[in-house]
């Protein structure tokens, strides 16, 4: 059974369609990722997956359930890592992990997420003082503390320098590897390419494209072999080459849907008269060549600015209720961050 299905899955807010007629699933144990650009409606897609979101239309299945109907059941099986988060900024690390933790049936021990994200040296130090890298990493132990079978992560390493963004990763093929259900946005291709066993391309709301990295990579067959003619040879020797050929400065490219033939008839040609053909190359486009075209095929120009996408801060918060005394709430400040 698949642990998420998305099936014409619709939002609209007034009259802008976040999100319009989207479909897919998720099968057990796979890392999938929703790749797009700002606004494309991820979070608003991830949102309604959570249950924090009311969809217009369509039918959503979590883990079986309706998220919408708000199940306990799937509060307890799922980690959700925000893409923005307002912390208690007085409570320490460990205290704020321990805390949410206490929400799930089957949580992990505070010690051991930390440590995890690799925030054991800063366990006793309080959110106020952490760094944006170190927050998102707190985030992280939120989303992973109640050993979720499902975990949500909306652009888990936007704003990362790039070592913490390599921890980010190991951390999420460590989940695959332990078999946890993940779904992903991020608005980095090599980042889906990266983690993906799927990658599901949204654009405007609409689902562009879907497949492996591999399968969208193979998308468009065409090659291109870029080559220089010998000094002492003129076009007009070239045999019949198969595809569109054309000049480059001194480079000539040669577009062709049959490479390996193309490559074949030049290398006879030059080998057989003993010439060497300065600047060979054969290139393929790659994903992210194909990731471009499909987001400038759908009317946009490209990722604009990741920090400015109008969204107000969600709080992040223990929601824990009947937690006493230590229930946080009162006198904790709304961090207003933006990755
Ligand atoms: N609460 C909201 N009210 C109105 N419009 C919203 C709201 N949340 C998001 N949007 C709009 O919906 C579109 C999709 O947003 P979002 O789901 O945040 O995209 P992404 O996560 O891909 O950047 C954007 O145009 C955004 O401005
Ligand atoms: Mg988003």
């Amino acid at each position: 059974m698949a642990v998420v299905e998305v099936e014409h899955l619709t939002k609209r807010y007034g009259d802008l369609t976040a999100v319009d007629d989207v479909s897919f699933s998720l099968e057990p144990g796979e890392v999938f990722a929703l790749l797009g650009p700002n606004g494309a409606g991820k979070t608003t897609t991830v949102e309604i997956l959570e249950g924090a979101r009311p969809r217009t239309s369509g039918s959503v299945r979590v883990l079986g359930h309706d998220p919408a109907r708000r199940p306990r059941e799937l509060r307890e099986r799922t980690g959700v890592v925000l893409q923005e988060a307002g912390f208690e900024e007085e409570f320490t690390v460990a205290e704020l992990v321990e805390l949410h933790g206490r929400m799930y049936p089957r949580r992990v021990a505070t010690a051991a997420v930390v440590e995890q994200v690799g925030l054991t040296d800063k366990a006793h130090a309080r959110v106020r003082t952490l760094s944006g890298g170190q927050r998102r990493r707190l985030d992280l132990a939120l989303g992973l503390v109640g050993a979720p079978e499902l975990l949500f992560l909306d652009e888990p390493t936007t704003g990362f320098d790039p070592g913490a963004r390599r921890r980010a990763w190991d951390l999420v093929e460590g989940l695959r590897r332990d078999g946890t259900t993940v779904l992903l946005t991020t608005h980095y291709l090599d980042e889906a390419e990266h983690l993906a066993d799927r990658v599901a391309v949204v654009v405007r709301g609409r689902l562009v494209a879907l497949g492996t990295p591999a399968e969208l990579g193979a998308r468009r067959q065409d090659a291109v072999v870029t080559f220089r003619l010998p000094e002492t040879v003129d076009l007009s020797a070239l045999p019949a080459l198969d595809g569109v050929l054309v000049p480059d400065g001194l480079d000539w490219h040669l577009t062709t849907a049959r490479p390996t033939a193309a490559l074949h008839t030049l290398t006879g040609w030059a080998a057989g008269r003993e010439l060497e053909i300065p600047a060979l190359t054969v290139r393929r486009p790659s994903l992210e060549d194909v990731y471009l075209g499909l987001v400038a095929g759908a009317g946009e120009t490209g990722p604009d600015d990741p920090a400015d996408d109008g969204r107000p801060t969600r709080r992040r918060g223990p929601r824990a209720s009947g937690a006493g005394s230590a229930t946080p709430g009162r006198g904790g400040r709304l961090a207003s961050r933006r990755s």
